[in-house]
């Protein structure tokens, strides 16, 4: 077991490397990946990079420690130094850096640096939240298959300078490597045609290296950096950072992949996780068991951000794992299936209770409000792996949001397609009470097969204002006291990897 006397033990017997002598043995620079920051808070922030002179083949670095420099301005020309200071990376976590910021004031701006020896990172751009921030303005991002098309979505989300990026999940894919070019699938009984742009670098993740591979894959993207250095991010993964669908220690697939081996293969995913993202604190790790702090409040001036973790302590999917859906059956009316585990549903319900916030955000990697496939009143056809297959625990946070929480709203990812729900005390019932909206973002870059089936179901959903699944993009929330507008951004030609992106709806809360 890895304890805390043993990393010491290890860390204090790898040699401490000179920045000279990498950077005299490769002509990289070792910042490939970028930069990114973090977990805003009023008062700090985590600013990320990482050493990775060969970035597809393990990073590349020889063994041993490396002391990477820090350096914190006022202002973009890096002249106004606030802070400077050094991390110590090591093997033991892929050279990566996480440097907590501390001691700083709320709503303010930062641009920062990273040096090893004379080799220096992108400027990085972040921000402190504030409660007082009289407006704020967050990007939902989420589903960004490599393969599926390029990540132009990225670049605009960039171009915005939003003051937060929430990225919802599937940030990686975990699977092979496809064929380039159209490909045909076969969708509830009909060929559909799908491009595979760009080629993933190794057969289905499983192990560390592997999934270090695939997050370095993913982040030497030009786009995915830009909209890392332009601000900082709240992330919690989906099911694609591990295995599809996958829920607590159960696997998409329990007979293709044992329950040690579904247990290490989280513990590889976990810690490559933490060692590409701007988040504090390592997964914990003892013996097989591993876990990631994912869930978390934070404050964008009207808005109280409660980050779910909808994956690590949820209950299996009940009724199955079909797409569209799955008939609903008596497995779902189990009070004790959960997204979210017990103790953060009690989280929730207390930071809820507390806040003074204008608006109050649920930021779930699944969608809340109900979809289903088929006309009333046969029983719903809903996929399971969303807030409809655990309609008892929804119900529940449903109740506590009608118990007078002010403005509530539910921002979702997953479902690779946009859409805007109003929320209602009875999810089923649009004639009873509106408690809030559900805005859900496309995708980044991942296709859409059942586009065709949410389109031909809109009418058996009148809580829906706005569906579309053929188009790539990301939400943009402009939120003020009385107001949530949020704009769904589409991007023209999800082929071209330098596309521009155009505004397919505005939805203001106010006018829903
Ligand atoms: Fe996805």
């Amino acid at each position: 077991m890895l304890t805390r006397r043993n990393t010491l033990v290890a860390l204090g017997a790898l040699p401490l490397l000179s920045a000279q002598k990498v950077l005299a043995a490769t002509t990289v620079n070792p910042f490939t990946l970028g930069v990114a920051s973090g977990n805003p808070k009023p008062d700090s922030v985590i600013l990320w990079t990482r050493l990775a002179p060969d970035p597809l083949k393990g990073g590349g670095m020889p063994v041993g420690r490396a002391l990477v420099r820090y350096k914190v301005c006022l202002d973009v020309e890096m002249t106004k130094t606030f802070r400077e200071g050094q991390f110590e990376t090591s093997d033991l976590d892929a050279h990566s850096v996480h440097v907590l910021l501390d001691g700083l004031q709320p709503g303010h701006e930062f641009f920062y640096q990273f040096m090893f020896g004379d080799a220096t990172s992108a400027i990085g751009r972040t921000r402190t939240t504030s409660p007082m921030d009289a407006s704020a303005k967050l990007a939902l991002a989420s589903c960004n298959a490599y393969e599926s098309g390029y990540f132009a979505a990225f670049a605009d989300m960039a171009a915005w300078t939003p003051d937060c990026v929430i990225h919802v999940g599937d940030y990686i894919y975990e699977g092979g490597i496809g064929r380039l070019g159209m490909n045909t699938r076969l969708v509830d009984g009909k060929e559909l045609s799908f491009e595979t742009v760009r080629l993933h670098n190794s057969p289905e993740t499983k192990s560390l290296w592997d999934y270090r591979n695939r997050y370095a894959l993913y982040k030497t993207d030009p786009d995915l950096q830009a909209a890392h250095a332009a601000a900082p991010w709240i992330v919690a993964m989906d099911d694609h950072e591990i295995d599809n669908n996958w829920a607590g220690d159960i696997p998409e697939d329990p007979d293709q992949q044992t329950s040690l081996e579904f247990k290490v293969r989280k513990i590889a995913a976990l810690k490559a996780y933490y060692e590409h993202m701007p988040i504090e604190k390592p997964p914990m790790i003892q013996g097989l068991e591993a876990s990631l702090q994912m869930f978390g409040l934070y404050r964008f001036g009207p808005a109280q951000v409660h980050l779910l973790d909808t994956r690590q302590f949820r209950s299996d999917q009940p009724c199955g794992q079909g797409f569209p859906g799955d008939t609903a059956c008596d497995a779902m009316n189990d009070p004790s299936l959960t997204m979210t585990g017990q103790a953060q549903e009690a989280w929730l319900f207390d930071a809820l209770k507390r806040s003074n916030a204008p608006f109050n955000v649920l930021a779930s990697q699944t969608w809340f409000a109900p979809y289903r496939y088929n006309a009333p009143p046969e029983a719903p056809r809903v996929n399971m792996d969303q807030w409809d297959g655990y309609g008892v625990q929804r119900q529940r946070i449903i109740d506590a949001l009608a118990n007078g929480i002010a403005n509530p709203v539910v921002l979702s990812g997953d479902w690779h397609s946009a859409s805007a729900m109003r929320i209602h005390e009875r999810p089923y019932d649009p004639r009873s009470k509106r408690i809030g909206h559900n805005f859900c973002g496309t995708s980044i870059s991942s296709h859409c097969p059942w586009a065709g089936a949410l389109d031909a179901a809109k009418s058996y959903n009148p809580h829906v204002d706005y569906v579309d699944g053929s188009k790539r993009g990301y939400i943009r929330s402009t939120i003020d006291r009385n107001n949530w507008t949020a704009t769904y951004r589409t991007v023209d030609q999800p082929s071209n990897p330098k596309s521009k992106s155009s505004t397919a709806i505005e939805m203001r809360t106010r006018d829903l």
